[in-house]
């Protein structure tokens, strides 16, 4: 392959992207204005590198909605944290969700997943690594949460407010990026997370399909029928 070939020039402009928004370290000002920037061109570039996560968090979150859920899916009350451009939001409506919910770092992000007509509300200027005081407790049936848990973007003590903004019994279906997975406390967090009763491991894919250059695991966890409510701190 030639170093010309203009479509593995583009492939590698975006693995570039990624590996920049990667080294952020959470800062949020510096992520918001990479993705501000990034917001026309990211679906393009997740083309690129094979991005499958959105496809995959949306099919297990059908699963807990038709194994474990009361009534019709397009009623299941669904948040997508961290939703981006709105890529997992075209994934659950193709799978029939219908009361879909979405919040973003970036709002350049939020508006182009305002702009797939998937959402009923998507609010920008979001931060998952403090506390998500727009979004009541106990609120949602289901919250997905992919390709935020990964380097440089939201820590493990963001899933502390997932459960909080999920409703007893409900589900988070969240991806990690292998490296993310091995980097951080995240497997950590989640044992802390259940021995406190916040939250519970009902089942986790390890190493499947995410990018076409790395795996990621995908966390299934439910909030116990009668969970310890504690906030963020
Ligand atoms: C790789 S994109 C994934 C977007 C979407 N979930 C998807 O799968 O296509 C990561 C997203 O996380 C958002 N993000 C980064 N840090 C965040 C934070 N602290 N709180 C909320 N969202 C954040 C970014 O703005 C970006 O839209």
């Amino acid at each position: 392959m030639s170093s010309t070939d203009p479509k593995a020039a583009a492939e590698q402009a975006a693995r570039e992207r990624i590996r920049v928004s990667h080294a952020l370290n959470g800062d949020s000002v510096r992520l918001a204005q990479l993705y501000r920037e990034w917001a026309n061109t990211f679906d393009q570039d997740q083309v690129r590198v094979g991005y499958c996560g959105p496809a995959i968090v949306a099919e297990l979150a059908g699963a807990m909605q038709n194994a474990y859920l009361d009534g019709p899916r397009n009623a299941v009350p669904i948040l997508d944290a961290g939703c981006g451009t709105g890529l997992v939001g075209v994934e659950l409506n193709r799978l029939g969700f219908g009361l879909i919910d979405g919040f973003d770092l970036s709002e350049a992000m939020a508006e182009k997943a305002r702009q797939t007509g998937m959402y009923r509300n998507v609010r920008g200027n979001v931060d998952l690594n403090g506390l998500v005081s727009d979004f009541a407790s106990a609120s949602y049936d289901l919250t997905v949460c992919c390709g935020v848990f990964t380097l440089g973007h939201v820590r493990p003590h963001g899933l502390r407010e997932l459960a909080r903004i999920t409703r007893p019994a409900g589900f988070i279906v969240a991806s990690t990026r292998k490296s993310y997975a091995d980097a951080t406390s995240f497997e950590s967090e989640v044992r802390l997370l259940q021995d406190e009763g916040v939250l519970r491991l009902v089942q986790c894919l390890k190493n499947g399909r995410y990018l076409e250059q790395e795996d990621g695991h995908y966390w299934v966890l439910q909030v116990p029928a009668t969970a310890s409510r504690t906030v963020c701190s």
